[in-house]
């Protein structure tokens, strides 16, 4: 009886494994691929400084100053890589955060010399204020909070300052709403339609920007970011965050953090028809170096994993410490 059922079992016809027994043929069914083009370099360019300061937290990554700028851009593009993204650190911060739209402003700086060593690479620019305000604070606070529209008025001024300088893409980061429309009105009406908005529109109240606040020197002196960055348990108005800068004129919506949302990368690709950027931040950056200094995991095995991850999961960009490690893996394959 028992081996009557086993005779009787139909022969396989469907074996998926068909398709994963030779290499050319696992390369013919790939379904995503990884590209130098995929990737944006965040630089931090300090203006306090005349030599890079390694971060200790992000080993691999150092604050540089401005004369540095158009070495490591060179180094990036000769990489393959799309675009660079500065965060400054001022030499002088303020309640408002005035050095953002100081027309000769440390991020300025970094414009400049980015654009004349490297015409072709895109320039962005991180469009915030916890880099500038004495506070850390990612706005004008009114009291405790921060005051939303009064810093929809600064971050116009600060969009058309880097506008100004040549940066190719502005990306708003604080969270605040209305963000998109008012630079986008700012822009426009200082002459810059073609400035691109890559808009972060959804960014969470994370731990995992531990690294980068000590990067860029953006701590909050009190408080935290909840009340303008979104809670890690929301969903629903993550997509809705998404489709409101879709209304605002975002030329390319980002998802931040990366690793713990990637639920949300899908979601938002799925309900909108802009690219989709999403950021590999420092502190995801931080455990993975971590962990392979100890010899704990393949480095260059479990990065590449990751980044396969964000592109299955709906980014078409990403923002990662990683890059120009990647961009060399990429090349050695
Ligand atoms: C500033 C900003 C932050 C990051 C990018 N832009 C920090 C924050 O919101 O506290 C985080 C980037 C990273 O962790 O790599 N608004
Ligand atoms: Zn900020």
């Amino acid at each position: 009886m028992e081996l009557e059922n086993i005779m009787s079992l139909p022969s396989l016809t469907i074996r998926p494994r068909r398709l994963r027994q030779s290499p050319a043929i696992r390369r013919m069914t790939s379904e995503t691929s990884l590209s130098t083009a995929d990737f944006i370099y965040p630089i931090f360019v300090d203006e306090s400084i005349s030599e890079a300061v390694e971060v200790s937290s992000m080993p691999g990554v150092s604050r540089i100053p401005v004369s540095d700028v158009a070495a490591m851009v060179k180094k990036v593009e000769d990489a393959g890589i799309s675009g660079v993204i500065f965060f400054g650190l001022p030499s002088e911060k303020n309640a408002n955060g005035s050095a953002g739209w100081d027309d000769d402003g440390i991020v300025q700086q970094a414009i400049r010399a980015a654009k004349e060593a490297c015409p072709n690479i895109c320039v962005i620019a991180d469009t915030c204020f916890c880099e500038y305000t004495d506070h850390g604070h990612c706005g004008v606070l009114h009291g405790e909070t921060v005051d939303n529209d009064a810093t929809l008025e600064n971050l116009k001024k600060e969009a058309v300052s880097y506008a100004k300088a040549g940066v190719d893409m502005v990306a708003p980061s604080g969270m605040m709403d209305g963000m998109v429309a008012a630079i986008r009105s700012g822009l426009d009406d200082a002459g810059f339609q073609d400035t691109v908005i890559m808009s972060y529109a959804v960014k969470y109240a994370s731990g995992y920007f531990g690294p980068f606040r000590e990067a860029a020197d953006c701590s909050p002196s009190f408080g935290d970011r909840a009340s303008y960055q979104m809670d890690p348990a929301n969903r629903r108005e993550a997509i809705r965050e998404a489709l409101l800068d879709v209304d605002e004129g975002a030329d390319i919506l980002m998802v931040k953090p990366a690793l713990a949302y990637m639920d949300i990368v899908r979601e938002v690709k799925d309900a909108t028809q802009l690219p989709m950027a999403v950021y590999n931040v420092s502190g995801e950056y931080a455990m993975v170096k971590a962990a392979a200094a100890n010899a704990w995991i393949d480095e260059k095995r479990v990065v590449l994993e990751t980044m396969l991850g964000f592109k299955r999961a709906g980014a078409d960009l990403i923002l990662s410490y990683h890059a120009v490690d990647v961009a060399r893996w990429l090349s050695e394959d």
